[in-house]
Protein backbone atom coordinates (compact mmCIF):
# COMPACT_ATOMS: atom_id res chain seq x y z
CA UNK A 1 0.00 0.00 0.00
CA UNK A 2 1.54 3.31 -1.19
CA UNK A 3 1.21 6.34 1.81
CA UNK A 4 -1.40 9.02 1.16
CA UNK A 5 0.12 12.15 -0.01
CA UNK A 6 -1.74 14.31 -1.49
CA UNK A 7 -1.69 16.77 1.62
CA UNK A 8 -0.23 17.10 4.97
CA UNK A 9 -2.98 16.72 7.73
CA UNK A 10 -0.52 16.42 10.53
CA UNK A 11 -1.71 19.80 12.67
CA UNK A 12 -5.45 18.45 13.12
CA UNK A 13 -5.41 19.22 16.38
CA UNK A 14 -4.55 22.50 16.77
CA UNK A 15 -8.11 23.43 14.37
CA UNK A 16 -9.97 21.85 17.26
CA UNK A 17 -12.86 23.00 18.74
CA UNK A 18 -14.68 22.91 21.81
CA UNK A 19 -17.64 20.96 20.53
CA UNK A 20 -17.26 17.54 18.40
CA UNK A 21 -20.77 16.18 17.75
CA UNK A 22 -20.48 12.66 18.41
CA UNK A 23 -21.71 10.26 15.59
CA UNK A 24 -22.74 13.45 14.15
CA UNK A 25 -26.03 14.69 15.99
CA UNK A 26 -26.90 11.79 17.86
CA UNK A 27 -29.05 12.85 20.13
CA UNK A 28 -31.69 14.12 17.72
CA UNK A 29 -30.65 12.36 14.96
CA UNK A 30 -30.14 8.73 14.02
CA UNK A 31 -26.04 8.57 14.81
CA UNK A 32 -23.42 8.11 11.74
CA UNK A 33 -25.83 9.15 9.32
CA UNK A 34 -26.16 12.17 6.65
CA UNK A 35 -29.27 13.51 8.50
CA UNK A 36 -27.16 13.71 12.13
CA UNK A 37 -23.81 15.53 9.81
CA UNK A 38 -26.38 17.65 8.47
CA UNK A 39 -28.22 18.89 11.74
CA UNK A 40 -24.97 19.03 13.70
CA UNK A 41 -23.72 21.55 10.66
CA UNK A 42 -27.00 23.52 10.62
CA UNK A 43 -26.53 23.61 14.76
CA UNK A 44 -22.89 25.36 13.94
CA UNK A 45 -20.33 22.82 14.80
CA UNK A 46 -17.54 22.63 13.18
CA UNK A 47 -16.12 19.19 14.20
CA UNK A 48 -18.05 15.99 13.88
CA UNK A 49 -16.91 12.17 15.26
CA UNK A 50 -18.19 9.40 12.84
CA UNK A 51 -17.32 5.54 13.30
CA UNK A 52 -15.93 3.78 10.02
CA UNK A 53 -16.29 -0.02 9.35
CA UNK A 54 -16.05 -1.96 6.31
CA UNK A 55 -18.49 -4.10 4.43
CA UNK A 56 -17.92 -7.64 3.03
CA UNK A 57 -16.56 -6.06 -0.47
CA UNK A 58 -14.23 -4.11 1.48
CA UNK A 59 -15.78 -0.87 1.54
CA UNK A 60 -15.48 1.88 4.60
CA UNK A 61 -19.07 2.21 5.89
CA UNK A 62 -20.11 4.72 8.85
CA UNK A 63 -21.65 2.70 11.21
CA UNK A 64 -21.00 2.11 15.16
CA UNK A 65 -20.98 -1.60 16.29
CA UNK A 66 -20.10 -4.51 14.62
CA UNK A 67 -23.86 -6.20 14.54
CA UNK A 68 -26.80 -4.37 12.65
CA UNK A 69 -29.54 -4.97 15.12
CA UNK A 70 -29.38 -1.86 16.89
CA UNK A 71 -29.22 0.89 14.23
CA UNK A 72 -31.00 -0.44 11.41
CA UNK A 73 -33.24 -2.99 10.14
CA UNK A 74 -31.02 -5.48 9.42
CA UNK A 75 -29.69 -8.36 11.33
CA UNK A 76 -26.00 -10.06 11.67
CA UNK A 77 -22.55 -8.71 11.13
CA UNK A 78 -21.64 -5.50 9.16
CA UNK A 79 -18.57 -7.21 7.51
CA UNK A 80 -20.25 -10.16 6.30
CA UNK A 81 -22.96 -8.00 4.02
CA UNK A 82 -21.92 -6.48 0.40
CA UNK A 83 -22.43 -2.83 0.23
CA UNK A 84 -25.41 -3.58 -1.87
CA UNK A 85 -26.99 -5.35 0.72
CA UNK A 86 -25.74 -2.99 3.59
CA UNK A 87 -27.45 -0.17 1.22
CA UNK A 88 -30.80 -1.76 1.18
CA UNK A 89 -31.13 -0.95 4.77
CA UNK A 90 -32.98 1.37 6.96
CA UNK A 91 -31.05 3.38 9.38
CA UNK A 92 -33.47 5.36 10.46
CA UNK A 93 -36.51 4.25 11.21
CA UNK A 94 -35.35 3.04 14.76
CA UNK A 95 -34.94 6.37 16.13
CA UNK A 96 -37.89 7.44 15.14
CA UNK A 97 -40.37 7.32 11.91
CA UNK A 98 -39.22 10.80 11.23
CA UNK A 99 -35.92 9.58 9.47
CA UNK A 100 -37.11 6.73 8.04
CA UNK A 101 -35.33 5.91 4.73
CA UNK A 102 -31.81 7.34 5.97
CA UNK A 103 -29.22 4.80 4.55
CA UNK A 104 -25.97 3.69 5.79
CA UNK A 105 -23.39 6.08 4.13
CA UNK A 106 -19.97 5.06 2.29
CA UNK A 107 -17.35 7.23 4.11
CA UNK A 108 -17.09 8.43 0.20
CA UNK A 109 -20.38 9.60 1.04
CA UNK A 110 -19.41 11.43 4.16
CA UNK A 111 -16.51 12.85 3.20
CA UNK A 112 -18.04 14.70 -0.05
CA UNK A 113 -21.18 15.74 2.98
CA UNK A 114 -18.29 17.09 5.05
CA UNK A 115 -16.43 18.95 2.59
CA UNK A 116 -20.02 20.62 1.72
CA UNK A 117 -20.32 21.76 5.06
CA UNK A 118 -17.00 22.42 5.10
CA UNK A 119 -16.68 20.25 8.57
CA UNK A 120 -13.73 19.12 10.37
CA UNK A 121 -13.87 14.81 10.78
CA UNK A 122 -12.89 12.85 13.65
CA UNK A 123 -12.92 8.99 11.84
CA UNK A 124 -12.95 6.44 14.69
CA UNK A 125 -11.32 3.10 13.04
CA UNK A 126 -13.86 0.85 14.09
CA UNK A 127 -12.73 -2.28 12.80
CA UNK A 128 -13.61 -5.66 13.72
CA UNK A 129 -10.43 -7.72 15.46
CA UNK A 130 -8.52 -9.28 12.75
CA UNK A 131 -9.34 -6.89 9.74
CA UNK A 132 -7.83 -3.59 10.99
CA UNK A 133 -5.71 -3.43 8.04
CA UNK A 134 -8.36 -3.82 5.78
CA UNK A 135 -9.98 -1.29 7.46
CA UNK A 136 -7.67 1.33 7.18
CA UNK A 137 -6.99 0.26 3.55
CA UNK A 138 -11.01 0.83 2.69
CA UNK A 139 -10.05 4.63 4.47
CA UNK A 140 -7.08 4.99 2.23
CA UNK A 141 -9.35 4.07 -1.02
CA UNK A 142 -12.26 6.31 0.41
CA UNK A 143 -9.57 9.62 0.66
CA UNK A 144 -8.07 9.06 -2.61
CA UNK A 145 -11.70 9.30 -4.19
CA UNK A 146 -12.82 12.08 -2.31
CA UNK A 147 -9.60 14.21 -1.48
CA UNK A 148 -10.82 15.51 2.00
CA UNK A 149 -10.28 19.65 2.56
CA UNK A 150 -10.62 19.91 6.30
CA UNK A 151 -9.30 19.01 9.05
CA UNK A 152 -9.13 15.38 9.86
CA UNK A 153 -8.17 13.26 12.54
CA UNK A 154 -7.97 9.25 12.39
CA UNK A 155 -8.11 7.65 16.17
CA UNK A 156 -8.87 3.88 17.45
CA UNK A 157 -9.16 1.65 20.60
CA UNK A 158 -7.37 -0.45 18.15
CA UNK A 159 -3.30 -0.28 18.35
CA UNK A 160 -3.25 -2.34 15.20
CA UNK A 161 -5.73 0.09 13.15
CA UNK A 162 -3.53 3.02 14.75
CA UNK A 163 -0.39 1.48 13.65
CA UNK A 164 -1.48 0.67 10.24
CA UNK A 165 -2.64 4.70 10.12
CA UNK A 166 0.81 5.52 10.68
CA UNK A 167 1.76 3.07 8.37
CA UNK A 168 -0.05 3.42 5.29
CA UNK A 169 -1.62 7.33 6.48
CA UNK A 170 1.54 8.95 7.67
CA UNK A 171 0.16 12.82 7.36
CA UNK A 172 -3.13 12.38 9.13
CA UNK A 173 -3.03 12.91 12.76
CA UNK A 174 -3.58 10.08 15.18
CA UNK A 175 -5.73 9.43 18.71
CA UNK A 176 -5.20 6.68 21.04
CA UNK A 177 -8.93 6.19 22.20
CA UNK A 178 -9.37 4.92 25.71
CA UNK A 179 -12.22 4.31 28.22
CA UNK A 180 -9.60 4.95 31.32
CA UNK A 181 -6.56 6.77 30.84
CA UNK A 182 -3.60 4.18 31.63
CA UNK A 183 -1.24 4.60 34.06
CA UNK A 184 1.64 4.31 31.60
CA UNK A 185 -0.25 6.50 29.09
CA UNK A 186 3.43 7.96 27.69
CA UNK A 187 4.00 4.26 26.58
CA UNK A 188 0.88 3.57 24.91
CA UNK A 189 0.53 6.53 23.67
CA UNK A 190 4.33 6.11 21.94
CA UNK A 191 2.98 2.17 20.90
CA UNK A 192 0.74 4.22 18.93
CA UNK A 193 2.75 7.23 18.21
CA UNK A 194 -0.07 8.98 18.53
CA UNK A 195 -1.10 13.40 19.30
CA UNK A 196 -4.34 12.85 20.96
CA UNK A 197 -5.29 11.12 23.67
CA UNK A 198 -9.35 10.43 23.67
CA UNK A 199 -10.78 9.24 26.65
CA UNK A 200 -14.41 8.63 29.00
CA UNK A 201 -15.45 11.57 30.38
CA UNK A 202 -16.06 9.12 33.14
CA UNK A 203 -12.30 8.75 34.19
CA UNK A 204 -11.76 12.31 34.41
CA UNK A 205 -8.94 12.69 37.22
CA UNK A 206 -7.74 16.81 37.43
CA UNK A 207 -3.95 15.58 38.16
CA UNK A 208 -3.44 13.02 35.39
CA UNK A 209 -5.07 15.39 32.82
CA UNK A 210 -2.82 18.27 34.01
CA UNK A 211 0.05 15.95 33.68
CA UNK A 212 -0.38 14.91 30.28
CA UNK A 213 -1.27 18.40 29.12
CA UNK A 214 2.42 19.09 29.65
CA UNK A 215 3.59 16.71 27.69
CA UNK A 216 1.62 18.10 25.10
CA UNK A 217 -0.60 15.82 23.89
CA UNK A 218 -4.41 16.73 23.35
CA UNK A 219 -7.17 15.60 25.40
CA UNK A 220 -10.46 15.27 24.00
CA UNK A 221 -13.19 13.05 26.33
CA UNK A 222 -16.72 11.35 25.34
CA UNK A 223 -19.85 11.63 25.84
CA UNK A 224 -20.07 14.52 27.93
CA UNK A 225 -23.67 15.63 27.60
CA UNK A 226 -24.25 17.46 30.88
CA UNK A 227 -23.30 20.61 30.86
CA UNK A 228 -21.77 21.18 34.32
CA UNK A 229 -19.15 18.23 33.49
CA UNK A 230 -18.53 19.78 30.08
CA UNK A 231 -17.43 22.98 32.12
CA UNK A 232 -15.50 21.44 34.95
CA UNK A 233 -13.53 19.49 31.56
CA UNK A 234 -12.88 22.69 29.66
CA UNK A 235 -11.98 24.57 32.73
CA UNK A 236 -9.45 21.68 33.50
CA UNK A 237 -7.93 22.13 29.61
CA UNK A 238 -9.20 19.29 27.52
CA UNK A 239 -9.14 20.77 24.33
CA UNK A 240 -12.70 19.40 23.22
CA UNK A 241 -15.55 17.08 24.38
CA UNK A 242 -17.63 14.84 22.14
CA UNK A 243 -21.28 14.94 22.57
CA UNK A 244 -24.78 13.81 21.39
CA UNK A 245 -26.60 17.49 21.91
CA UNK A 246 -24.07 20.01 20.31
CA UNK A 247 -26.22 22.49 20.30
CA UNK A 248 -26.01 22.64 23.81
CA UNK A 249 -22.90 22.20 24.51
CA UNK A 250 -22.11 25.12 21.95
CA UNK A 251 -24.82 27.42 24.04
CA UNK A 252 -22.96 26.27 27.01
CA UNK A 253 -19.20 27.26 25.88
CA UNK A 254 -20.78 30.53 24.79
CA UNK A 255 -22.17 31.19 28.09
CA UNK A 256 -18.77 30.30 29.77
CA UNK A 257 -16.32 32.58 27.72
CA UNK A 258 -19.04 35.47 27.97
CA UNK A 259 -18.75 35.56 31.67
CA UNK A 260 -15.38 35.23 31.84
CA UNK A 261 -15.22 38.12 29.80
CA UNK A 262 -17.19 39.86 32.44
CA UNK A 263 -16.11 39.41 35.36
O1 LIG B 1 -14.41 8.50 19.54
C1 LIG B 1 -14.98 8.76 20.79
C2 LIG B 1 -16.09 7.79 21.12
O2 LIG B 1 -16.96 7.71 20.02
C3 LIG B 1 -15.59 6.42 21.47
O3 LIG B 1 -16.58 5.52 21.87
O4 LIG B 1 -18.22 3.72 21.54
O5 LIG B 1 -18.90 6.07 21.19
O6 LIG B 1 -17.41 4.94 19.56
P1 LIG B 1 -17.82 5.05 21.00
MG1 LIG C 1 -17.00 6.56 18.20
Amino acid sequence: MPSYQPYRQFSAYHHLTPVIAHRGASGIAPENTAAAIKLAAEQGVQWAEVDVTISADGIAVIHHDSDLARCSNGHGLVILKRLAELKELDCGNWFSPHFRGERMMTLTELLALANQFEMALNLEVKPIIGRETETVWAIYQALQRVPFEHPLILSSFSIHALQACRAHLPDISRGLNVEAIPQRWQDRIEEADCQGLHFSQAFFDANQVQQIKQSGIHLLSYTVNDLVRAEQLWQAGINSVFTDFPARLLESHFQLQSDRGHH
